[in-house]
């Protein structure tokens, strides 16, 4: 810890708070991020430490660094690659109005990331905007990774402020526990929505009910034949039928979105998981065709220069 000078506090989230911090040594801007555990007496699980120790083997343009792991007794500090802002506070800063270019951008570069993971057999599960980091030069990283799978995702934030659910399936919320990549996939859809809509979340439900309900009554209620094995989920509970609204009818839901990313979004909005587009074929897909390929190009020159 001696080695980081730490600068101000920058974000407080799910598993504790987050610092700017210089290296003393180098001069390097990176960002500390202090885990705080629900039971800080019992100090570390060493299934906890294993998951974070492979994050660090997780390198790709797309995916916040893991520099580094500070364990002492009894405190946690992980050492990453320093970003300029979170996806959810870019929102905060845009006024309603993201250019197209830049959500095809953001949308291929949180596929990318996600596929790398994917390919790893790592999920994240909980994708959300404040866990996007971005920086000026139009970089989009997935950070807070692998936390939710070390610890579990817990009920609450350590500020006490509640887990949003905006981002979690259907699956998820009636109660399945066999997470697989598609947990992450809907939250890409649900987050495409959002760029799409330049920070208007597409599912902002208060509670699980009506989360689903929300859900539901944008993409049809499904049924046992649409879904099968839906109803033998753990929490699962009957909704009323709402039915599928027709294409036209997402023209008012992502009024800025062309025909091609609605209908990927509509790939990846799937309640059943089993039929979920993944981040590989959804990084294919047409809507991409026109993509400016310089956002290729650029990030990968980048890469190379971090690795
Ligand atoms: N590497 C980073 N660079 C810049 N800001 C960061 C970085 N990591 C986290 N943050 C900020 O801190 C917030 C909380 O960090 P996060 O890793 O999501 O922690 P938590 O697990 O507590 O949610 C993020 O939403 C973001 O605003
Ligand atoms: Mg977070």
């Amino acid at each position: 810890m001696l080695k980081y000078e730490k600068l101000e506090k920058i974000g407080e989230g799910t598993y504790g708070t987050v610092f700017k911090a210089k290296n003393k040594e180098t001069h390097e801007i990176v960002a500390l991020k202090r885990v705080r555990l629900d039971d800080d007496d019992e100090g570390i699980p060493s299934s906890a430490l294993r998951e974070i120790c492979l994050l660090k083997e997780l390198r790709h343009k797309n995916i916040v660094r893991l520099y580094d792991i500070l364990h002492s007794e009894k405190k946690l500090t992980l050492v990453f690659e320093y970003c300029d802002q979170d996806l959810k506070k870019y929102f905060d800063s845009c006024n309603g109005e993201i250019d197209p270019d830049v959500v095809k951008s953001f949308m291929y570069q949180l596929l990318r990331g996600l596929a790398f993971c994917h390919g790893k057999n790592v999920l994240h599960r909980d994708l959300k905007p404040q866990n996007l980091l971005i920086n000026k030069n139009g970089e989009l990283k997935l950070a807070d990774f692998g936390l939710a799978r070390a610890f579990g995702i817990p009920v609450r934030c350590y500020s006490a402020e509640v887990v949003t659910l905006w981002y979690r399936p259907p699956d998820v919320l009636f109660g399945g526990k066999l997470y697989n990549t598609s947990i992450d996939m809907w939250s890409a859809g649900c987050i495409f929505a959002e760029l799409a809509n330049a920070g208007r979340p597409l599912f902002p439900g208060n509670d699980v009910e009506d989360q689903l309900k929300r859900i539901f009554k944008l993409l049809g209620t499904p049924t046992e034949e649409t879904w099968p094995g839906m109803t033998q989920l753990p929490d699962y509970k009957q909704y009323p039928m709402y039915y599928v609204n027709p294409l036209s009818y997402w023209q008012q839901v992502v009024p800025k979105l062309n025909a091609k990313g609605r209908e990927l979004l509509l790939s990846l909005l799937v309640c059943n998981p089993t039929k979920r587009m993944s981040a590989d074929d959804a990084m294919q897909h047409g809507y991409f065709s026109d993509l400016n390929p310089s956002v290729r190009q650029i990030t990968d020159v980048i890469s190379h220069l971090h690795v």
